[in-house]
């Protein structure tokens, strides 16, 4: 022992250096394992996992659908454990969950696509297979509790290739007619049922009004009253359980105010008083709860100082109280724990300013320890747990969940229906703006000799669908079911009528001058903050593309496929008609509709154009 000690004396400093690394790593890794066996692990209590058969054979009450809801919620949540309500809070990316399994083992209350979120094959049959393992997974947890599975159907079931794509809201806004907006949302939840999905985190309820943020396309437009009454005609219309966002005051960030680095105005400070705030913000909320709204996310804004999700005061006493919601509250993407460096204390904020469930959306066995720890320390108290998952619960009740066969086997063929895009083509004529008309331009005559169309967007209907179709910040091109505006131009057209088509503008000079020059141009796609953008206009290839087509044609229709309003002053005066398209969806034959005369112009600016 002594000879030892010596000889470590006798090491070079060298070596003692790298013996302390080596013991360090040790003691770290050591560390991790201990912290990573606190975890709950598929040992852990009250998650085995039952034969299915076994359950089925019981007679809960809360499995007969003769009694009444509340007795149903109440049979149930009295025979689950802390872990197993605790689970019903969590919802998560599907990416994030390893093995479908874990559904079952950690109870989780939701599983989620987020844009790229999606099946291998990428396909409405893998669509369907991914969401049954998952509800199988649930079936077979102790008591069997379904998931609601969640998916952003801004404009129709855009996750799914092969769905019908609606404008986006910024159009629906246009047409300023519940009646469709109803229609609309009761064909996005057919196609969602297809694939057996119960949740949509849709309508979009902001204000907006800032046209520079970058999420203006996904609402209904800057009045409160508009965006109440469509967003109300919204959840009327859908089947499955919608999701009123962002509350509240998402609309009105400031530039420049943005918690995020990449952005300037998502996910940033509402600033407005309080009055302003709830008389501005407040309406479309209060409609879409008359409207049967049973879910609402809390935005990832921060008002007086406090993130949304940790407001107490909006959450609890507004929403919760005077407005009476009795659905549950759910945070946006990861917005919880934005809240604190420290997740546990950001969970605790969260959860007792009335989030009821936190799309995490990754680490779930974390939040269940967190959760834990809070609940036994009275941090949450039992109370509070209750109430959330009881909200959870009777929405799932309400919906039918518990009730439904699981071995159904919808039919898949109602996506992309012909029923379905012929809604979303009356969409867009209802949805254009005629900005501008010299000389009666427009509408159009089918048997003109000859016209040229031109731009980068004239044929590419990931152009016209804007983003959260299939990706999230969108795709570029024609390889999803649909019609590109040039598609529907040539089918409106006389057999007569010669129609080139030149992305660029570049026309065979020894042709004929046009009669007409149509020229599609726009924004590219973009999603979220990253659409933010101090100065919103055409291009500089766009304007020369229109100064090329000007050139070949007698009169020039500049058509505007964009998320907002594009700066064109003083840039228009020798463009003979202007239109206003907002982002059309798949069914680009909505716009020839109107341009040849079929249907006459009736969209109404949802937001300021100015001219
Ligand atoms: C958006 C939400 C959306 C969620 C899930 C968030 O980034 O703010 O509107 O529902 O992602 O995709």
């Amino acid at each position: 022992m002594h000879s030892t000690f010596m000889r470590f004396l006798q090491l070079s400093k060298s070596k003692i250096f790298i013996l302390t690394i080596l013991i360090a790593v040790g003691i770290g890794i050591g560390g991790i394992i201990f912290l990573y066996k606190q975890l709950p692990s598929p040992q852990h209590p009250g998650f085995e996992i039952y034969a299915q058969d076994e359950f089925r054979k019981s007679n809960y009450p809360y499995l007969d659908k003769s009694l009444p809801i509340d007795q149903r919620v109440d049979d149930l949540l009295n025979r689950m454990t802390t872990d197993e309500k605790i689970g019903q809070m969590a919802l998560v990316e599907k990416n994030s969950i390893h093995d479908p399994l874990d559904v079952s083992r950690y109870g989780l209350g939701g599983v989620m696509s987020g844009f790229g979120g999606k099946p291998e094959p990428n396909t409405p049959q893998g669509w369907l297979d991914m969401v049954n393992g998952f509800e199988s997974s649930a079936r077979y947890s102790r008591l069997g509790i379904p998931i609601l599975y969640g998916v952003d159907t801004n404009h129709g079931h855009s996750n799914v290739p092969g769905a019908t794509i609606f404008p986006h809201f910024i159009g629906l806004g246009a047409t300023s007619d519940p009646d469709l907006v109803r229609r609309t949302a009761q064909a996005t939840s057919e196609e969602m049922l297809a694939t057996n999905i119960y949740w949509s985190f849709s309508p979009n309820l902001d204000v907006v009004s800032d046209i520079r943020w970058g999420r203006t396309y996904e609402t209904f437009g800057s009045d409160p009253n508009t965006v109440a009454e469509l967003g109300k005609a919204y959840v009327e219309g859908l089947s499955v359980l919608s999701t009123a966002k962002h509350y509240l005051g998402n609309g009105s960030m400031e530039w420049g105010s943005s918690k995020n680095i990449n952005f300037a105005i998502d996910q940033g400070v509402t600033r407005l008083d309080e009055d302003t705030l709830i008389s501005t913000h407040l309406p479309p909320f209060k409609a879409a709860i008359e409207g049967g709204a049973k879910s609402v996310m809390a935005g990832l804004n921060t008002w007086e100082d406090k993130k949304m999700a940790a407001n107490s005061y909006l959450l609890t006493d507004v929403l919760k109280k005077e407005l009476n919601f009795q659905g549950f509250v759910v945070s946006d993407w990861y917005g919880v724990y934005e809240i604190s460096i420290s997740k546990y204390k950001s969970l605790v904020t969260a959860v007792n300013a009335g989030v009821d469930m936190i799309m995490l959306p990754f680490d779930y066995k974390s939040f269940m320890y967190y959760m834990e720890k809070a609940v036994q320390s009275g941090d949450i108290s039992e109370e509070r747990l209750n109430d959330a998952t009881r909200r959870i619960l009777l929405v799932k009740f309400e919906l039918g969940l518990f009730d439904r066969d699981v071995s159904n086997n919808p039919d898949l063929s109602v996506l992309g229906s012909q029923a379905n895009r012929d809604i979303a083509r009356e969409a867009v004529r209802k949805s254009l703006v005629l900005l501008k008309n010299t000389g009666e331009t427009l509408p159009l005559s089918k048997s003109v000799d000859r016209i040229v169309v031109a731009g980068s967007a004239a044929d590419n209907i990931g152009r016209q669908s804007g983003a959260w179709t299939v990706e999230w910040q969108g795709i570029d091109g024609n390889w999803i079911p649909g019609t590109t505006i040039l598609a529907g131009i040539k089918a409106a057209v006389s057999d007569s009528t010669d129609i080139e088509y030149n992305e660029a503008g570049n026309f065979s000079a020894s042709g004929k001058r046009a009669d007409i020059g149509i020229v599609v141009v726009g924004e590219k796609p973009y999603a979220e903050g990253w659409g933010d953008l101090a100065h919103p206009a055409l291009s500089k290839d766009d304007l020369e593309v229109i100064e090329k087509t000007k050139a070949r044609s007698e009169k020039l229709v500049v058509i505007i496929v964009s998320g907002r309003p594009l700066d064109i002053k003083g840039l228009h005066n020798d463009w003979n008609a202007v239109v206003a398209a907002w982002l059309p969806g798949s069914e680009g034959q909505g716009v020839a509709d109107v341009l040849f005369g079929d249907y006459p112009f009736t969209g109404k600016l949802p937001v300021t154009w100015e001219l």
